[in-house]
């Protein structure tokens, strides 16, 4: 068995600090179905390599089970390809970082593995990284980027939360949804509209092409956690009542039906993101997560931006969606802090924020 050296670890990490080398890192992120593969030289990102999974369509949702046995076809290929395309032989990587969780404990199991595997071969510190830090670590990826303490809205297909960011490591979630996350309003929503999944990407093309004309309940939450269940509820009795008096209804009004619905789910992101902002006296903020994605969210933001004099930071698409350039970003952080994983982690489907 190859022997890990702390001595080794802690030395590179010097030489690191003295610019002797530039820092290499392979990242992977496998925490639901996008198996992907980054490359980092000396905190810049240079090739973040994803690899979506289409097989899920067809069940209209993630089929755990499914996902995890693509993740272990996938995996080498898109390793094999975030190194060629950055010509970095495997050799040269001074650390491997991935997503410890959560995410689907099958998915997940792949990529720690992995990770886990290479770096003990190579003799090389492994860095275990939280998928939701990384989303809002995202915004180092490239400048501009927040102050801290800033403020960040992380909506994705599992997690809407607003979190107050005061370091990389010190992070407090003020408000959460106690119910569906954003990400699932978009996609169940449209699921009753007939998109295909997931249906945030496609309900946000067509809500371009419409008017928000039809009104949904909107929550009336205390605090700063989210609410989405009675706005899904009511976008369901809505539709049916129309159904009856017409079936072609939603075949008629599919764009102003998108546009009514994101603008709802708009709306109820806007109205606690805002409370938080006034009650912490924040106005460093930024978005992140598959949702962040949104033009209507992004169009809000840059509204916002004007009217309360915010600081917004909205990431580029591709660190938007899962991704691991995003885990890179989280990684070096650890890195030039020595903080390293050991051999004995084991992926955590819910681990702890
Ligand atoms: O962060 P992410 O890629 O995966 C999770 O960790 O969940 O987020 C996926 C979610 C899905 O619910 C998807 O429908 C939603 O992000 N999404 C969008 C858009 N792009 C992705 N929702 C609305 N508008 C978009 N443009
Ligand atoms: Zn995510």
């Amino acid at each position: 068995m190859v022997k890990i050296e702390k001595f080794s670890v802690r030395q590179n990490y010097t030489l690191y600090l003295q610019k002797k080398f530039l820092a290499i890192i392979l990242a992977i992120e496998s925490s639901c179905d996008d198996m992907s593969a980054a490359v980092m030289v000396d905190g810049v990102v240079i090739t973040n390599v994803v690899s979506s999974q289409l097989i899920h369509e067809q069940y209209g949702g993630v089929v755990p089970e499914v996902a995890s046995r693509q993740h272990l076809i996938d995996i080498v290929p898109v390793v094999e390809s975030a190194l060629s395309k950055s010509k970095i032989e495997k050799h040269e990587i001074n650390a491997v970082a991935v997503t410890q969780g959560p995410g689907l404990l099958g998915s997940l199991l792949v990529g720690v593995n992995f990770a886990k595997s290479l770096a003990l071969s190579l003799n090389i510190p492994l860095i275990a990284v939280h998928h939701m830090h990384a989303h809002i670590l995202s915004h180092f990826a490239e400048l501009p980027n927040p102050n801290f303490p800033f403020l960040c809205l992380t909506v994705s297909g599992g997690h809407t939360q607003i979190v107050k960011v005061e370091a990389y490591d010190q992070m407090t979630v003020l408000g959460k949804t106690i119910d569906d996350a954003a990400g699932e309003a978009f996609d169940k929503t449209g699921k009753m509209l007939g998109l295909p999944y997931p249906a945030g990407p496609v309900m946000d093309q067509l809500a371009k092409q419409g008017e928000p004309i039809f009104k949904f309940n909107l929550p009336n939450m205390k605090g700063l956690d989210y609410s989405f269940s009675g706005f899904k509820t009511s976008v369901l009795y809505f539709l049916k009542e129309k159904l009856m008096e017409n079936p072609n209804f939603i075949k008629e009004n599919l764009e102003d039906l998108c546009a009514s619905i994101q603008n709802g789910i708009v709306k109820i992101l806007m109205k606690k993101l805002i409370k938080a902002a006034e009650e912490t006296e924040i106005n460093e903020i930024a978005i992140a997560g598959g949702v962040a994605a949104n033009s209507g969210l992004r169009a809000a933001l840059e509204e916002l931006k004007m009217t309360n004099n915010w600081n917004v930071f909205i990431p580029k698409m591709q660190y938007c969606t899962d991704n691991a350039g995003m885990i890179a970003v989280a990684a070096n952080f650890k890195y030039l802090d020595g903080k390293f994983a050991d051999q004995a982690i084991v992926p955590d489907a819910k681990l702890k924020f």
